[in-house]
């Protein structure tokens, strides 16, 4: 596990966007795991920056996204789909049609698990994976429970998550209850995985995660098992690390 330290937002993105930048020169064709939320939008401004001058193509690279909500089309502004759109796709060369999402239109869960898990085999599994983690240590929504589950799978979102993701939605009634996500198995089976946090508030969780009990009650401490694994956070975010494992070194 490899630890890259920020000094701020903006370093800590620039050092996740190196790690990708990186696979995808290295391999053009790579299959890139993408994330939503908040921590990866500076990480995505880094790479279309490099685009524009002309550092990097994503001509060939295929891309799956960890997750989706159920019932929102890929129209609607909430959905990640549009998501990825708005802040990633539309800005550099990447093909449309090699952009993956689950389909949250698709309201037969076990066929859409199913379609997913195949698709992300046919295109040879996922060499870099990029994560956030959620306040109560969801990666995609695999969120708290009593059990990793390997494969895609429809989740029932918990009340902080949804409480969380209220900030882009105009009421917490809008939110949607249930989203598709990657599992477990197939996010740690990615050769490569990046972790970005940032922020005080994802200190103590992040902690628990990489140093804590494995369990399916923190979904992130999966990652311990992970080899290839580079965490990236800022100051704030590895505070607690910082504090509780003085041997810990940051790159
Ligand atoms: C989004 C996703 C989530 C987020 C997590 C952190 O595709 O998979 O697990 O990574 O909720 O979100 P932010 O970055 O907004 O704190």
């Amino acid at each position: 596990m490899r630890f890259l330290l920020g000094k701020n937002y903006e370093q800590m993105s620039r050092k996740a966007a190196n790690l990708i930048s990186a696979q995808v020169i290295l391999k053009p064709d790579s299959v890139i795991g993408l994330a939503t939320g908040s921590t990866p939008l500076g990480l995505y401004e880094t790479l279309i920056s490099w685009y524009m001058k002309g550092d990097i193509s994503f001509s060939k690279c295929r891309t799956v996204n960890l997750d989706e909500y159920v019932g929102l089309d890929p129209k609607n502004e909430q959905s990640y789909a549009y998501f990825m759109n708005k802040n990633l796709f539309k800005f550099i060369d990447i093909k449309p049609e090699n952009t993956h999402l689950p389909n949250g239109l698709n309201l037969d869960n076990d066929a859409e698990c199913k379609r997913y898990d195949e698709l992300i085999k046919s295109l040879g599994g996922v060499d870099i994976q990029l994560l956030g983690i959620g306040n109560n240590g969801h990666i995609g929504f695999n969120e708290p429970s009593d059990e990793f589950k390997a494969g895609t799978n429809c989740v029932k979102l918990t009340e902080s998550t949804i409480k969380a993701n209220s900030r882009f939605f105009e009421s917490i009634d809008d939110v949607p209850k249930f989203a598709y996500t990657m599992g477990i198995r197939s996010i740690i089976q990615a050769k490569y995985i990046v972790l970005v946090a940032s922020g005080k508030n994802k200190a103590k969780i992040l902690e628990e995660a990489l140093f804590g009990p494995v369990t399916p009650q923190n979904p992130a401490s999966i990652l311990q098992m992970v080899e290839n694994l580079a965490v990236c956070g800022d100051e704030e975010a590895f505070s607690v690390i910082k504090e509780k494992h003085k041997d810990i070194i940051f790159e």
